[in-house]
């Protein structure tokens, strides 16, 4: 079985990025052999800087290593070393009715954010149907607002099918459970567009002031306080055991202990459980050219089935 899914490179992660859904991909590859990409064309179609795009796709991919992609399991490329997916897109693009495309949520939504709109916002979807039939792919782990475009690729797949014999195979989404929505330290959804994160990366003072900043009641320390309504809390229990959890929520219902010492108890548990990851960054960071070199290998792995898949594909419409 190919399990496969594309992550846009999108800046500095925080802890809802890792909890949300860097954590899912990472536990995914033990389910079946992983193709996991960074998907730098498709950044393309919202015009960012070039060195910008460059140094957020090496970003993803230090991130992601350090956070617990395994090259032993997961194939891991940036989607640009196998241009054959633009072929494929060219290709697709002629039996992809427009209708189809123009019925797409995601690109309405990009429309009424103010992104130009540009064919390539347009044809968003066709490129991205080709990322997944190039590598033959049966399972695309994706998040909700993803589910579209996986109902888009299968109408291509077997589309194609039907005009030109069996080439693709027709992939099923994974779409996770609910993930509950991590709070920022302002008590909305933590969010790069919002300023309330709290970066898994970060230097500790920076992390530290990010936990004191986070925005509480105004309960005294002596009177007994709620947690079951406490941004802190909320935070503590991504990341402390049970029992842990249980006994901050008794000293809360006690009083006696303020939210300055929850806060200070929060900052060692994130700290400490980001640690080994903070360790490996630092070490991937220190010798960058083995990323890169992991980024070659992955691609190499994907061109070949890629290659495999567009063989096909050229003869089956007559190229060849
Ligand atoms: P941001 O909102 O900071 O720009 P992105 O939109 O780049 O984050 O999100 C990347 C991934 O992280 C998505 O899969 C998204 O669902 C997940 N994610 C982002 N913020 C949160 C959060 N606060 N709680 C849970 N998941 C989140
Ligand atoms: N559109 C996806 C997103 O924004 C990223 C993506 C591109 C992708 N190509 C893909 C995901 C192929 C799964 C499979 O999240």
């Amino acid at each position: 079985m190919r399990i496969l899914t594309g992550i846009q490179p999108s800046g500095t992660p925080h802890i809802g990025n890792y909890f949300g859904a860097m954590r899912q991909v990472c536990n995914i590859q033990d389910k079946g052999e992983t193709f996991l990409f960074i998907a730098d064309y498709h950044s393309l179609t919202t015009g960012p800087a070039p060195d910008a795009l460059r140094s957020r796709v090496l970003e993803l991919a230090l991130n992601y290593l350090a956070c617990g992609v395994d090259t032993e399991k997961t194939v891991l490329f940036r989607q640009s070393d196998v241009p054959e997916v633009c072929e494929l897109t060219w290709i697709l693009n002629n039996v992809t009715p427009v209708g189809l495309l123009e019925r797409a949520h995601s690109y309405k939504d990009k429309i009424a954010k103010g992104f130009a709109p540009n064919n390539g916002l347009f044809s968003y979807p066709v490129l991205m149907a080709s990322d997944i039939l190039i590598y033959q792919s049966n399972l695309v782990p994706v998040g909700k607002d993803q589910k579209q475009h996986l109902e888009i690729t299968r109408d291509i797949a077997i589309k194609f099918n039907n005009q030109y014999g069996e080439i693709f195979t027709i992939p099923d989404e994974l779409i996770p459970d609910e993930v509950a929505i991590v709070p920022g330290i302002d008590g909305q959804k933590m969010s790069k567009s919002y300023n309330n994160t709290i970066p898994i990366f970060g230097k500790e003072k920076e992390i530290r002031k990010a936990i004191m900043n986070i925005v509480t009641d105004c309960k005294g320390l002596e009177e007994p306080k709620d947690p079951d309504h406490c941004n802190v809390v909320a935070l503590y229990k991504l990341v402390a055991t049970p029992e842990e959890l249980e006994e901050m929520k008794e000293r809360y219902r006690a009083g006696g202990y303020g939210y300055g010492h929850a806060k200070m108890a929060l900052f060692e548990k994130l700290w400490n459980y980001f640690e080994p990851m903070r360790k490996r960054r630092a070490e991937l960071e220190s010798d960058i050219g083995y990323v890169w070199q992991i980024l070659a290998a992955g691609a190499e792995k994907a061109r070949a089935e890629a290659t495999r898949t567009m063989d096909k594909v050229r003869r089956a419409v007559g190229l060849r």
